[in-house]
């Protein structure tokens, strides 16, 4: 006897019925970069809808964006001195330190706010740790970073996300955070961060690019899955609440893999070449935004992602394409 399992596919109500992928908009962040100034909006070319606000403009971004129901933000600093030792990221003063405040004095536990931990935009070379001749060393950039990590908790930061993969980083900030009594200040690491040609667009939105080599000392080699495990599962047990993998389409393989692997929540990084090139096909006419979006969202969690970062926040809550 023939096996119809097109009998589950007949109408859109026995679809609906059995679909294994459900979205909620509880799943999504909505990254920000913010410069100083003052009434600054600033499109990022590469990136078509995305800008550089200060932080008058970004606490009205993100009111109308909490009316939608973003409430989860990622914040990038952008534009701060770069210095050798990457001085100015640890500053109570940052420009991500005055964002924090201003947007916690407005909407208080309304908005929950995740800041991107990493130096490469504080840095002369544009490296993601402090230089020891030409190699970032490990140690010392752990304790700037951590140092960067308690500034925006003291500034009333929700959750921490380390992107800068150092060895150690996470129990070298979760050790100091709970010394100074931030214990409830969540980790989410980007424990799984591919050397990627798609962060591209971004290191134009961060000013963010090394100035001489590249970033493969540290993060992670692309032909790399076993090795993303162990990543993984050393953050775990430094104390990471989340684990995250970065790009995230061409790194299903990985998700999915970590799913097996770990039992915390584990979040994606839909990063901004990814974006780039769903906007770029679109403008082009070449593909149906909405649908491309849409089916790239269900795969992260179709993979075992439940937590998404990307960029189309925006358009998918504005759009009401959940
Ligand atoms: C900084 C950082 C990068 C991204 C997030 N944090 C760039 C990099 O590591 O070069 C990439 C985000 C994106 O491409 O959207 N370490
Ligand atoms: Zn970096």
């Amino acid at each position: 006897m023939i096996q119809r399992p097109r009998r589950l596919r007949k109408n859109s109500i026995i679809r609906e019925m059995v679909a294994e992928t459900r979205l909620s908009k509880d799943m999504f962040i909505y990254p920000y970069f913010v410069v100083d100034g003052k009434n600054v909006i600033h499109p990022i070319d590469a990136m078509p809808g995305i800008n550089h606000y200060s932080v008058d403009e970004l606490v009205k971004d993100v009111e109308k964006g909490l009316k939608l129901g973003i409430n989860k933000i990622l914040l990038f600093g952008v534009g701060e001195q770069k210095t050798e030792d990457a001085s100015s990221s640890y500053s109570n003063n940052s420009v991500v330190v005055k964002a924090i405040v201003a947007l916690k004095e407005k909407f208080g536990d309304q908005l929950y706010i995740i800041t991107d931990i990493c130096v490469c935009a504080y840095t002369t070379h544009g490296h993601c740790g402090i230089l020891h001749g030409d190699y970032v060393h490990n140690d010392s950039s752990v304790e700037v970073l951590s140092k960067m990590a308690l500034a925006h908790a003291q500034a009333g930061a929700d959750m921490v996300a380390p992107s800068d993969m150092m060895d150690g980083r996470i129990e070298g900030m979760r050790t100091l955070l709970d010394a100074n009594g931030y214990e409830n200040t969540a980790i989410m690491s980007y424990s799984i961060k591919y050397a990627s040609a798609y962060y591209g667009p971004f290191r134009e939105a961060a000013d963010s690019a090394p100035q001489k080599g590249d970033r493969k000392s540290y993060q992670m080699d692309y032909r790399n899955g076993n090795e993303s495990m162990t990543e993984g599962i050393l953050d775990e047990a430094e104390g990471a609440d989340i684990l995250m993998v970065k790009p995230a389409l061409a790194y299903m393989d990985v998700i999915f893999n970590l799913r097996q692997n770990t039992l915390l929540p584990i979040a994606c990084y839909n990063v901004s070449g990814e974006y780039s090139m769903v906007k770029a096909a679109a403008a082009k006419g070449w593909i149906d935004e909405q649908k491309i979006v849409m089916e790239n969202m269900h795969a992260f969690v179709r993979a075992g992602a439940t937590i998404i970062i990307t960029y189309h926040t925006k358009d998918i809550f504005e759009k009401g394409w959940l």
